[in-house]
């Protein structure tokens, strides 16, 4: 009985169980493969605590542990380490409470790192094969399917739904992949020269930080997430990727011209418009970690441009503000997007819009009644300014401004509000109405004027979610734990947001949700993030990863909640 039961263990936990694996030679013999570039995946935190689990590497060390507090909540120390997920519980194993995380309210709080609490693992890669080539892609795949270890790729590490991390995983990390190359007269491969495009193509580990500064010295705009650290060529861009200038210059996707591309099957492609054309429509919205490991990407850029750019706040705390703010930029939205206007709206804020294409005079008479109704009627702020160039803009407005917090355990959810629901005073009634309960049930909101409404729908060769195309809104609430919030109130935490947004889902139904920043508990997901293209994708990934060397959660074919590799999710 005894023995059956013990050979049942290591039966069930031999595959994935990396712990067996460690100092093994196969472990070595891959390290060699890829040249030393095997790193062990540490716990951000770890050297904060000196008690840990058999299971964690890494040590504890009190000079490393302060500056790892003083920078615990910083997107940039985050974003340098195998071990740094911006939403930490993805650091974590959720279900268990395993974890290795600090006070995020208070990171210097030593009830977080003191005995009795232990550092763990939680879904950290075990190892990480910091990529510089697409042999390293390979030596990785090889790995996970000659040993079952799971493959997971790492990036950013900004996913808010845990698909660049897991228990038990090998990750390729491709931070190091950093080229940045300007291609002035660009001609997919396999192209004509007709279809030459001002390009620029990037290593999958470029973040926006460095993408953003490169435009702006070579006088071209490139527009971004709202996040610096956020990955240009990875998650992002493949899983649609809005900025506040999507209204004019579209998604992120409809700007790729191109990806290289390793597949899970072991082929080094290129994949555009003229080659391997089902692959570059899965990678344009299909979603990160699902069809293959990006390499490269090129996407198209434009000249240097003058951004008109305006703020505006009020006092949510006197009377009827917030209601009428609601109401007020609800009327106005449709009217902003046709004026070229981008916007990002918080509701218990205020608003901020950009603008590329109007004129000064122009784009400062189109905002005449924003202007008198938050100065007189919210007695609020109101200011405008020219900004030179996108980078100017960026840095003044929304990285001063616009600040989602990072290094919290927090999750989003999603919405696509349709343009219909702000074309008649009936629709805008509804839709105030339930927004403003929303908005008052849940910890935090912000609404993305984001969608591709002027860049239009004729440009449809992309795979996000047809809601895309003829919404107005990507409305985004969220909610935030901490460190000793138990799995009971974790579990409440996703659950009651998943509920607080069903009343928006059953207003706009047959509309989408934004994977990227979606809930991790998407209701009928497939039909929600890819909506008519799903049946396409699932045939697409079933040909480049017909082992499924690929999964992640609510993913384009995911192998669903109960597979071991989601063991941490609640
Ligand atoms: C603070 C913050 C701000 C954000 N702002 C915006 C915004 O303004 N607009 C917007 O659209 N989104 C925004 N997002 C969401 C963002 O698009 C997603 O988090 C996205 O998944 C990040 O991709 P990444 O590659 O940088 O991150 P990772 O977490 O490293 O990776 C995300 C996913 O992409 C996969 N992946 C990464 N690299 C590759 C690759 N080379 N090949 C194949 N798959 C890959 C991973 O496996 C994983 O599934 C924001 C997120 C945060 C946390
Ligand atoms: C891989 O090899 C390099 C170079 O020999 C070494 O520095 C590194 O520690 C090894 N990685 C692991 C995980 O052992
Ligand atoms: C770690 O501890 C657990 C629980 O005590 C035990 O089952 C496991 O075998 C240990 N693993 C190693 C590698 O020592
Ligand atoms: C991966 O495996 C394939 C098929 O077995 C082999 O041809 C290739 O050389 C391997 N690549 C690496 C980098 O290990
Ligand atoms: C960018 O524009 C400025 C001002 O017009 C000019 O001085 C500079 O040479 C340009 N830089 C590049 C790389 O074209
Ligand atoms: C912008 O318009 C307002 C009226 O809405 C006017 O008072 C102001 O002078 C204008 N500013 C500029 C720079 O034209
Ligand atoms: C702003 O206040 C004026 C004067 O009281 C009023 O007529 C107008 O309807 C208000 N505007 C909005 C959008 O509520
Ligand atoms: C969590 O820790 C914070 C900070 O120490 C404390 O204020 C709070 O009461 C704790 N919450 C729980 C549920 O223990």
């Amino acid at each position: 009985m005894l023995a059956v039961s013990g050979l049942t263990l290591l039966l069930v936990s031999a595959p994935t169980s990396l712990a067996l694996f460690v100092n093994s030679p196969a472990w070595g013999a891959l390290n060699t493969t890829v040249g030393g570039r095997l790193v062990q995946g540490i716990p951000f935190a770890r050297s904060c605590f000196p008690l840990v689990s058999n299971d964690t590497g890494g040590n504890f060390d009190e000079q490393e542990c302060d500056a790892v507090k003083s920078d615990y909540l910083d997107h940039f120390l985050l974003a340098s380490k195998l071990g740094g997920y911006m939403n930490t519980q993805w650091q974590t194993c959720q279900r268990t409470g395993a974890e290795c995380l600090l006070d995020s309210t208070n990171p210097a709080n030593a009830e977080a790192d003191s005995p009795p609490r232990v550092c763990s693992q939680g879904s950290i890669p075990e190892f990480g094969i910091h990529v510089a080539s697409a042999k390293d892609v390979l030596a990785g795949v090889n790995f996970s399917k000659e040993h079952g270890i799971p493959l997971v790729i790492k990036n950013s590490g900004h996913d808010f739904k845990g698909r660049s991390s897991g228990p038990g995983t090998l990750a390729l990390w491709m931070s190091n992949l950093n080229s940045i190359e300007q291609k002035p007269h660009f001609v997919p491969t396999g192209c004509s020269s007709r279809q030459a495009k001002n390009a620029v193509t990037v290593g999958a580990g470029v973040s926006f930080s460095d993408l953003v500064t490169f435009a702006d010295e070579q006088n071209l705009t490139i527009p971004s997430g709202g996040d610096l650290t956020v990955g240009a060529a990875g998650g992002f861009v493949q899983g649609g990727g809005h900025s506040i200038l999507s209204n004019v210059f579209g998604l992120a996707a409809d700007r790729v011209l191109e990806f290289e591309v390793v597949t899970p099957r072991g082929d080094h492609l290129v994949a555009n418009g003229c080659q391997n054309t089902d692959l570059f429509f899965a990678l344009r919205g299909g979603g990160g970690g699902t069809f293959g490991i990006v390499m490269k990407m090129t996407t198209e850029v434009f000249p240097s441009m003058a951004i008109n750019a305006v703020f505006a706040s009020f006092d949510p705390t006197v009377g009827d503000n917030r209601l009428e703010f609601l109401r007020f930029v609800t009327d106005q939205s449709l009217e902003f997007a046709k004026q070229g206007w981008g916007t990002y709206i918080i509701p218990r804020i205020g608003i901020l819009l950009a603008n590329p294409t109007l004129s000064p005079t122009a784009a400062n008479a189109s905002v005449a009644t924003l202007r008198t109704f938050m100065t007189t009627n919210l007695t609020g702020t109101f200011t405008m300014t020219v900004e030179p160039n996108y980078k100017t803009f960026f840095d003044k407005y929304i990285g001063a401004l616009v600040h989602v917090p990072v290094g919290i355990p927090m999750t989003p959810s999603s919405r696509l509000v349709p343009v219909e629901y702000f074309e008649t005073a009936s629709k805008r009634a509804e839709l105030v109405s339930t927004l403003a309960t929303l908005f008052d049930s849940v910890e935090s909101s912000i609404v993305f004027g984001t969608t591709p409404f002027l860049f239009g729908p004729e440009h449809d060769e992309t795979s996000v979610s047809p809601a895309w195309r003829n919404s107005l809104w990507h409305v985004n609430v969220a909610n935030a734990w901490n460190f000793n919030t138990t799995v009971a109130g974790v579990a409440l935490k996703y659950s009651s947001l998943t509920s607080a947004v069903n009343p928006l889902r059953d207003l706009t139904r047959g509309s989408g949700a934004y994977q990227n920043e979606a809930d991790v508990y998407e209701p009928n997901h497939e039909a929600s993030f890819w909506g008519k293209h799903y049946p396409r994708l699932l045939a697409i990934k079933q040909k480049y990863d017909p082992e499924h060397i690929l999964d992640c959660w609510q993913c384009v074919g995911w192998l669903g909640p109960s597979n071991s590799r989601y063991k941490c999710y609640i």
